[in-house]
C-alpha cells in the first residue's frame, strides 16, 4: 500500500530555544535562507507524500503564513521583475496539499499525532517531526516507506546515540535482523543511561500503521507528564511487529542550539553562494 499522508507536529514549546521561541516557531528558524520546516517539507515530498498534515498551536501562525500565497510580496516583485525570485515564492505555496489542525494544547507528541485521526482515515502514514533536518540522497521517511512495502508494518528511524544521551531519545530494545533493520522488543522514552537497554534511540521520523492511534488513545500521561508517542509504540507493538531501521544520512536536531548551529556551518559550506567566504571566515578565526 503506498503512502501518501503525512503527519508533521510543530505544536511544541521549543524550550530549549527561549527566548527566540517566545514568540517564533522554532520551526520556522531559518537554516540560511530556508526555514527547518521547508526542508522538512522537502522531504515529505521527496519521499513521495501528496497530502501532509500539520498539527500546530498558538503562536505557530507564520508556519501557515510561509506556505500560504503572498499577493503583496508577489505584486511588488512582479512590479520589480523578479522573476527569480518570484517564482520561488510561488513554488513554496503551490509545493503540496497542506491542512492544519490545532492542538489546544502541548499535551506531549502522542497527543499531537492523535488530533490528525479523522484525516488519516485508516490508512497507514509517515509522522515526520518539525525540528529535524536529515540530510541524504534517499530520503530518511522513503527509507523508512520502502521497508514498509516490504513488510507492511511500522517502522521507526533509529540510530545510534552517544550513551550519555539516552535520557533525551526514545531508546530501543531490538533483535537485529540485518545490519540497519530491528525487530522491536521494546522501546522506553528518555531513560537514564544505566537503565537504557542500549544506545539505539528514535529520532523525528516514522511510518505507522493506522493502529497505532487506537493505542495512542488507550495511553495515559507518560514521561514529563505527556501523552507519549513511545508509549502508544509499545502498545502497538503488543499486536504487531514493528521494525526498528537505523537509517542512512546525517541528521540534526534543530531544536537544539549546538545541533542548529552545525546545520548553519554544513549547509553553508555546501552552498556554492556562501562556501567560499564561511571558509575564509573559519581560516580568519584561526579554526
Ligand atoms: P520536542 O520535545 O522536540 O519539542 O518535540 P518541544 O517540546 O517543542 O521542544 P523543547 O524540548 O520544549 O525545546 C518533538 C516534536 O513534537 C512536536 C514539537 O513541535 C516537535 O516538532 N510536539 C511536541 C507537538 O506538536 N506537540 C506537543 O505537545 C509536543
Amino acid at each position: 500500500m503506498e503512502i501518501k499522508k503525512a503527519v508533521i507536529p510543530v505544536a511544541g514549546m521549543g524550550t530549549r530555544f527561549l527566548p527566540a521561541t517566545k514568540s517564533m516557531p522554532k520551526e520556522m528558524l531559518p537554516v540560511i535562507d530556508k526555514p527547518v520546516i521547508h526542508y522538512v517539507v522537502e522531504e515529505a515530498i521527496a519521499s513521495g507524500i501528496d497530502d501532509i498534515i500539520f498539527i500546530t498551536g498558538r503562536s505557530k501562525r507564520s508556519i501557515e503564513d510561509y506556505f500560504d500565497d503572498s499577493p503583496e510580496l508577489e505584486s511588488h516583485l512582479r512590479q520589480k521583475n523578479s522573476d527569480k525570485l518570484l517564482k520561488m515564492v510561488q513554488d513554496i505555496s503551490s509545493m503540496v496539499d497542506i491542512h492544519y489542525i490545532r492542538q489546544k494544547e502541548p499535551r506531549g507528541l502522542g497527543d499531537a499525532i492523535l488530533t490528525a485521526k479523522k484525516h488519516i482515515n485508516d490508512e497507514p502514514f509517515a509522522v515526520l517531526l518539525g525540528d529535524d533536518i536529515i540530510v541524504n540522497k534517499t530520503p530518511c521517511t522513503k527509507q523508512l516507506i520502502d521497508n514498509f512495502q516490504k513488510y507492511g508494518r511500522s517502522t521507526i528511524a533509529v540510530e545510534e546515540v552517544p550513551p550519555e544521551k539516552t535520557g533525551n531519545y526514545g531508546i530501543i530494545q531490538g533483535k537485529p535482523m540485518d545490519e540497519s533493520l530491528y525487530i522491536l522488543e521494546d522501546i522506553i522514552e528518555k531513560p537514564d543511561p544505566k537503565e537504557a537497554p542500549s544506545n539505539i534511540g528514535a529520532i523525528g521520523r516514522y511510518v505507522f500503521t493506522p493502529e497505532i492511534l487506537d493505542c495512542i488513545k488507550q495511553t495515559t500521561a507518560g514521561v514529563g507528564n505527556e501523552i507519549q508517542l513511545t508509549d502508544g509504540i509499545r502498545l502497538l507493538n503488543k499486536e504487531q511487529k514493528i521494525y526498528a531501521y537505523r537509517f542512512t544520512g546525517k541528521r540534526y536536531d534543530t531544536g537544539d542550539k549546538v545541533e542548529y548551529v552545525k546545520a548553519i556551518i554544513d549547509f553553508a559550506l555546501g552552498n556554492e553562494e556562501t562556501k567560499k567566504e564561511i571558509m575564509e571566515h573559519i581560516k580568519d578565526i584561526g579554526l
